[in-house]
Formats: C-alpha cells, structure tokens, sequence
C-alpha cells in the first residue's frame, strides 16, 4: 500500500497539521433576547441555557462574553402585546427599551459590537414581517417602516443592521436612507436567503411573534430552492449589503457553500433556534453529547463555507474554547 490516509491522523500533532477548518470566537455572533423592565433573566422554556434579559441583566451578560471574547451581539426584542399594532409603530419610538438599549451598549461597553433585527414581526399585531391587508403582506408600503425602524437603530448606535423581513429592495431602501442621514459607516448584513422554516419555533416561542394568520411563505424563500438563493444573492450584493446570510444553517450547508462560491462579500450562517434546541433536548434526555454535537456543528457550518456563525451556543463555546 504506498497510499496510508491514516498516517495524517496519527497523532492530534498530525491531526492538527493538517487540519482544513479552523474555528475561533472572533467568527461568532450571539443572539440575545430583550424585555423591558429591570431585574429579568427568564430562561426560554423550549431553548434551555438562553434567556430574556432585562437591560441590566443583558449588560451583564455582555460584559461577561466581551471577558470570554464574543464580541458582537443580535439583539432580538420581545415587547408585551400592548404596545403591538398594525404598523409596529413602536418599532421606530426612541423611547423604547430596545433602542435605548443599544446606546446603553454602546456607551458602557464600546468594544460590543451590537447587531440589530430589521423586521415589523415582535412589533406587529399581526406577527408578520410586514404590513398585512386582507391577508397579503405588503411590500412597498413595509419598506417605509423598515426604513424608519433602520434608522431608528442607527441613531441608537447600532454597528450593524440585519434586515430579516425578506422584503424585495429592503437592502437599498435602508442603504440609500442611511447614507442621506450621514450614517454611512452602518453595516448591513442581509438575511439574504432566509428560508420559511419550521427550526424558527423556539425564537417565536422567545418574543411571542408567531404570525397571527397564515405563514410567511409569500416572502421567506422555498426550502426545496437553491438557484433562488444565487438571485437573492446577486440583488444583495447591487442594493449595497456588505454581508449575505443564508438561515438557517444546518439544513441549508449547500446553500452556504453555493454562496461562499458566487460572492466575495463574507458569508454568515444563522444556526437558529430549533437547531439549537435540538441538541439540548437530546443532550438533556442523555442521548447525545451536546458539547461534542455542538462542536461537530459549528465546524460544518464554519467548512460549508460560512465566515461569520450566529449561535445561541457562542457562550458556550467560548468557555469551552478560552
Ligand atoms: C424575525 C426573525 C426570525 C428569526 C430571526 N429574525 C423568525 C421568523 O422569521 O419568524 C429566527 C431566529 C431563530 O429561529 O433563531 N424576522
């Protein structure tokens, strides 16, 4: 035999030689959810080990993942049903805990970079990513309150904003009014191709944003679709993103490498909620390693081609990995 593929995994020296991906905490974007009010760090029944935070306990919680290095953090808000309406008003309101929050980041701990959600859903009576009238989601007329709510969280000192609603010309709608109201140095990272899947049932489960009627077919793209993805992509990168997400992750590698291939831009990946509590309820129920689980899976992400990860597990693995 002159070809022995195991002498390069003889030993974990030769393993790590040779070894083709590497993951570090610099790559991972945490998720946080928010609710107003002071003192709350409720953990989120279907998502053991992730909470919703009130501003001063998220302070802490940042604090502590800036110390174990997960710099950057997706805010995600969960507002009570009263302050929902058709046109998620509230979403675009200074006085809100969630924009307040992010210049509290911002002020106390600079070196977070904050990430913002751009999308009427924990805002809207009707649980949807747009506005809805007789039972079709508007696009243009939601682009209108995407922009305001944009730069409602560029004022407030986001770093970077992250458009999830799917809406056709978001992307250049928010570029084109950040840039007139001089925040030219705000990110975008597009949830580019953001599919309607069934992994978002903890997240909804989290704010209390499932859609009220319907689903969100007629804007998140077809699981069974990847060339769509390539178009998505392509306008993405026109409209002025300066990062594509595919979400979510697990189900969806081909799309992250079909993408990582076609753009130069950095590819992220959204390991979302139902990924995540996948493996905590099989690690819970002792039928899986979930820290082994969770390594093998952000490796893949990261291999598939993806840059950045978005990850309930970044905490976890940054004590994990110091
Ligand atoms: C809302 C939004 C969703 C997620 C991120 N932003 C849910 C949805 O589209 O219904 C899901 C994240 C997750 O499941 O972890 N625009």
């Amino acid at each position: 035999m002159l070809r022995r593929p195991r002498r390069n995994r003889k030993s974990d020296v030769i393993r790590e030689l040779v070894v083709e991906t590497r993951l570090s905490k610099s790559d991972l974007i945490y998720p946080l959810f928010m609710v107003d009010g002071n003192n709350i760090k409720q953990e989120v029944s279907s998502m053991p080990g992730t909470y919703r935070f009130s501003i001063d306990k998220l302070m802490d919680e940042i604090d502590e993942c800036v110390k174990l290095g997960i710099k950057t953090f997706c805010l995600f808000p969960a507002f009570e049903e009263k302050y929902k309406d058709k046109y998620a008003t509230i979403s675009s309101d200074p006085d809100n805990f969630y924009l307040k929050a992010i210049t509290q980041i911002k002020k106390d701990i600079p070196e977070a970079c904050v990430m913002t959600d751009v999308a009427m859903d924990p805002y809207s009576s009707d649980g949807h990513d747009g506005i809805v009238e007789n039972g079709e989601i508007l696009n243009d007329e939601t682009l209108e309150i995407l922009g305001k709510m944009s730069l409602a969280q560029a004022q407030a000192g986001a770093d970077i904003l992250g458009p999830s609603d799917m809406m056709d010309g978001r992307v250049e709608h928010i570029r084109e009014l950040l840039d007139d109201e001089g925040f030219t140095k705000v990110s975008i990272m597009s949830y580019t191709a953001k599919y309607a899947s069934a992994f978002y049932g903890p997240f909804r489960d989290a704010l209390d944003s499932a859609p009220k009627s319907g689903d969100k077919k007629t804007y998140q793209m077809n699981p069974a679709n990847v060339r769509e993805a390539l178009i998505e992509a392509e306008l993405d990168e026109l409209e002025g993103a300066d990062m594509l997400m595919v979400k979510p992750a697990l189900s969806y590698l081909d799309v992250i490498r079909e993408l990582s291939e076609v753009s130069n831009l950095p590819i992220a990946a959204y390991n979302v909620s139902g990924e995540y509590a996948m493996i905590k309820a099989a690690d819970q129920k002792g039928w899986l390693d979930g820290e082994k689980t969770m390594m093998e899976v952000l490796l893949s992400i990261r291999r598939a081609g993806a840059k950045i990860i978005l990850t309930y597990f970044a905490k976890e693995y940054a004590k994990i990995n110091v």
